[in-house]
This record gives structure tokens, C-alpha cells and sequence, in this order.
């Protein structure tokens, strides 16, 4: 599959272009055989928690809403250790980006296309997330939903990257390792291409992405004419 006429390559960021579980991977040993179940448990209510809270109207800034994923995960598997929490966090603030995102980033750029992130996240934890690898010369935009005070899947999201991009939605390549995020981005008329990282079955929304990738060194071809 090739999509024609794409002028902008926008991405979600956490699973997508940066390691969620990067932050629990560093401090593993500390959490033994807890680790995978803290990580996995932290990204699921972090998630939850920016569904419910737009449902509610009661947004906060994704900085706080990952604290108190992490303090559910930590309550739920008996951890009590405020030195490991603020070491999480600020790992958080630090994950590792995939290994083949820069090369893909600087192909797109050289082929012509822009980049842009679009992302639930603090403006401070995008920013220092893009700094701390090395991203910062391979994107020309980084979107937060911070300015609208309503998280992903909400139409306004993905309109906030058309609007600031000043290019119509057909004209975005949009890619997400969030299912459902690449679910609402189809939707929304984005073209979309789900970066099925693991391997997970196809979510049951009104829409599917264009296609599946497995990792993003498979998107130049795919947007690049
Ligand atoms: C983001 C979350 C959904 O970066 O991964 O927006």
C-alpha cells in the first residue's frame, strides 16, 4: 500500500516513537518479578485514566495523570518506595526512543516530507523526551494536547494537528502503535498507517487503519513517493 500526496508524517509518541516500558526496564531489578506486571499495569491505568478524565471533564496534564497510573500500579502489586518512584518518573522523562526511529525520521525529512509528533503528553515531557534522543532537528512540530484540555480519541486532537499544520487530513500520514489511537485517527480521515509492534489483534471501531506496519523502517516506502 502507498498513500499519495502526504505532506505531513505525524506521530504518537509513547509506544510509538518512545519505550513505555524503557522507564521500569532501567530500575528492573529493583521491582523483581514485579516488573512486567508494574509497567504493563502503569500504561494500561495511564491510558484509562486519560479516557476517564475526558469523559469526565476533569482534565489534568498527562504529567500528573502518569504519576497516579504509577501509584495505582504500585498500590495494586504492594510496592511502597518513593526514592523508585521518582526514579520511574524521572525515567520517564528520559525513555529510550525505538532503535530505528532517527534513521526513518531523517529518510522522511530528506525525501521532502515534514514530521510532527501529536501526542497526549505534558508539553515539558515531550520536550525533554524529544531532547533526550537526540530527535529534536528531525521533527518540525510537536503538538500537545495540553492547549485543548481533552486527550486522545477526541476528534478535537487529531483537528489540532490539521490546524497547526495547515494541511488537510487527507494530506497526514498518521502513525500509532495505539490501536484505538490509529482506530480514531482513521475516523477522523487521517491517512493511517498502525504500527503493530505487538503483534496485538484488530481493535473493533468504526474504522481501521490503512495499514499495519511492524516497525517504522517500513513507512518510507509507504508515504514517500
Ligand atoms: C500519546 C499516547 C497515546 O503519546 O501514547 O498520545
Amino acid at each position: 500500500m502507498k498513500f499519495d500526496d502526504i505532506k505531513v508524517c505525524a506521530f504518537d509518541a509513547y509506544g510509538t516513537l518512545f519505550d513505555v516500558h524503557a522507564a521500569v526496564g532501567h530500575h528492573r531489578s529493583r521491582l523483581g518479578d514485579k516488573a512486567d506486571g508494574v509497567s504493563a499495569m502503569w500504561r494500561t491505568k495511564q491510558l484509562e485514566y486519560t479516557w476517564l478524565r475526558s469523559l469526565m471533564n476533569r482534565y489534568v496534564p498527562f504529567w500528573q495523570i502518569t504519576g497516579d497510573a504509577l501509584d495505582y500500579a504500585f498500590d495494586a502489586h504492594g510496592v511502597s518506595d518513593q526514592s523508585l518512584r521518582d526514579d520511574l518518573l524521572n525515567a520517564y522523562l528520559q525513555l529510550d526512543c525505538y532503535p530505528e526511529v532517527p534513521e526513518v525520521l531523517a529518510q522522511l525529512k530528506d525525501g521532502g516530507m515534514q514530521t510532527a509528533l501529536l501526542s497526549n503528553g505534558s508539553p515539558e515531557m515531550l520536550e525533554s523526551a524529544v531532547i533526550g534522543s537526540k530527535l529534536g532537528e528531525l521533527l518540525d512540530a510537536v503538538i500537545s494536547v495540553h492547549t485543548l484540555g481533552i486527550f486522545k480519541p477526541h476528534p478535537s486532537v487529531y483537528q489540532l494537528a490539521v490546524d497547526q499544520l495547515g494541511v488537510e487530513a487527507r494530506q497526514v500520514s498518521f502513525q500509532s502503535s495505539n490501536a484505538w489511537d490509529a482506530a480514531a485517527a482513521a475516523t477522523f480521515g487521517f491517512r493511517v498507517a498502525w504500527v503493530n509492534r505487538f503483534n496485538q489483534a484488530e481493535e473493533r471501531l468504526p474504522d481501521q487503519p490503512d495499514v499495519q506496519l511492524t516497525t517504522l523502517s517500513e513507512l518510507p516506502a509507504v508515504v514517500l513517493s
